[in-house]
C-alpha cells in the first residue's frame, strides 16, 4: 500500500489504554480480575442511569438531539450558566479532539505539563501543532514554568487539574496569578475531570473563575465520579464565543442517545455522587493506612487514584500482580520506571490488592 501520511501524524504513539479485566481473564484463565488502571468508578453506574438507560434502549434507531438539550439544561441548571456556555462531548477526549482542532493549526503551540493526560500531546500533534512540554514541580503543574514557555505562538494551555497521573492540584493562589498574567489571546483548558474527589480546600476548581472576560475553558466528565465511561460523555463550560467556534467542528450527533439520558439521570442522583466520593475518601484512607504499615511511598491525591514508588521495576511488578488477577498501571512509560498508578477500588479489592502486593514484594 502507498500511503501520503503526514510527518506530524506518523510521530505520533497511540494511547496506551488500561488492560481490559476480559483479556487478563482469557489470558490467565483467573476469574475474580480487579481493575485498578483506569481510574473508573468501582461501584458501577448509577442506578437511577442504569435505569433510564434501559428504557430508552427501543429508541436507539432514531438519531439521538444533536444539541443534547435536556442534558445541557440540566447542566447550566446545575453550574449556573448560560445553555450556550455548554457544549457536549463523546466523552471528555471528544472536548479535547475539538478544541485543538478548532484552534490549533501548523505553527501553534499548545502547552501542558509532563507527565500529564496523554491525549493533550496526542490532539494536538494531531492539528499539526507544537506541544510545548514544561516538567511537573514536586509532581504538580507548574504554573509559573507554563507562563515562561509562553510565546507568540501560544494558542492554548492545558492544565490538568488536578492531574493525571500524579493527582495532585492546582492551588487557588496560583491559579489566579497564572490567569492575571497569561495574554487573553490564550485558551485556558482546564481539565477537570477528578475535580469531585478533591478534599483539600485550597484546590482551584475552574468553575469558580468563570464569567470573566477571558477565554476559560472547563471540562468535566461523566466517566470517573459519575461512573458512566462505558458511554462516553463528557462536556465543555466556556464562554459563549468559544462554544459557538466549537460548534463548527462539532460532530452532529457526537453524544449519543443512551449516554445523554444516562447522564441526566446520573446528574440527578447527587446520592450515589455522595457515596462514591465517600467510598473514594475511605479507600485512599484505608490504602494510605496499609501503605504506611509496609513502609512503602506513596504521594496523596486529590483524585481516586494515585501513585506508590515500589523502589522496584515497575514493569516487573505490574506483571506480578496480573498474575494475582489485579490491574494496575505500571509508570515506567512516563518516566517513573519505579512506580505503579492505581484506583481505589471495593474495599474488599483494595484489601486484595494490599494482600498481593505484599506478595509480590516479599
Ligand atoms: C485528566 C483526564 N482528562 C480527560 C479524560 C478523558 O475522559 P473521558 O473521555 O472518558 O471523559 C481522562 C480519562 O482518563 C483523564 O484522566
Amino acid at each position: 500500500m502507498k500511503l501520503t501520511v503526514p510527518d506530524y501524524i506518523l510521530s505520533i504513539t497511540p494511547y496506551p489504554p488500561g488492560k481490559p479485566v476480559e483479556e487478563l481473564q482469557r489470558e490467565t484463565g483467573i476469574e475474580r480480575t480487579i481493575k485498578l488502571a483506569s481510574n473508573e468508578n468501582p461501584l458501577g453506574p448509577s442506578p437511577l442511569a442504569i435505569k433510564a438507560i434501559q428504557a430508552a434502549t427501543g429508541r436507539v434507531h432514531r438519531y439521538p438531539d444533536g444539541g443534547g438539550y435536556d442534558l445541557v439544561q440540566r447542566l447550566s441548571i446545575h453550574h449556573k450558566v448560560d445553555p450556550r456556555c455548554i457544549v457536549l462531548g463523546n466523552g471528555s477526549d471528544d472536548m479535547i479532539s475539538m478544541l485543538t482542532r478548532a484552534f490549533l493549526q501548523k505553527g501553534d503551540e499548545a502547552i501542558a505539563g509532563t507527565p500529564s493526560f496523554l491525549m493533550y500531546e496526542i490532539m494536538v500533534r494531531s492539528a499539526g501543532a507544537t506541544l510545548i512540554q514544561v516538567p511537573l514541580r514536586e509532581l504538580a503543574i507548574d504554573l509559573d514554568g507554563f507562563l515562561k514557555k509562553i510565546t507568540p505562538k501560544t494558542r492554548m494551555v492545558f492544565i490538568c487539574n488536578p492531574n493525571n497521573p500524579t493527582g495532585m492540584a492546582v492551588n487557588r493562589k496560583a491559579f489566579e496569578n497564572f490567569l492575571s498574567e497569561v495574554p487573553p489571546n490564550v485558551v485556558v483548558v482546564m481539565d477537570e475531570a477528578y475535580i469531585e474527589f478533591a478534599r483539600e480546600p485550597s484546590v482551584a476548581r475552574g468553575m469558580d473563575y468563570f464569567g470573566g472576560d477571558f477565554p476559560l475553558v472547563e471540562l468535566r466528565t461523566f466517566s470517573k465520579a459519575y461512573g458512566l465511561a462505558g458511554l462516553r460523555v463528557g462536556y465543555g463550560v466556556m464562554p459563549k464565543e468559544i462554544a459557538d467556534i466549537i460548534h463548527r467542528v462539532r460532530q452532529p450527533f457526537n453524544v449519543n442517545l443512551l449516554a445523554q439520558l444516562g447522564a441526566v439521570a446520573a446528574l440527578e442522583d447527587e446520592a450515589f455522587l455522595k457515596k462514591t466520593v465517600r467510598l473514594t475518601h475511605d479507600g485512599l484512607d484505608y490504602l494510605y493506612n496499609e501503605l504506611d504499615k509496609i513502609g512503602i511511598t506513596y504521594f496523596p491525591t486529590q483524585t481516586n487514584f494515585f501513585l506508590i514508588d515500589l523502589k522496584k521495576n515497575a514493569d516487573v511488578v505490574f506483571q506480578d500482580l496480573l498474575t494475582h488477577g489485579i490491574i494496575v498501571r505500571s509508570m515506567s512509560s512516563y518516566d517513573y520506571p519505579t512506580y505503579i498508578r492505581i484506583n481505589v477500588g471495593l474495599p474488599e479489592e483494595n484489601r486484595l490488592f494490599i494482600e498481593a502486593l505484599k506478595k509480590v514484594l516479599s
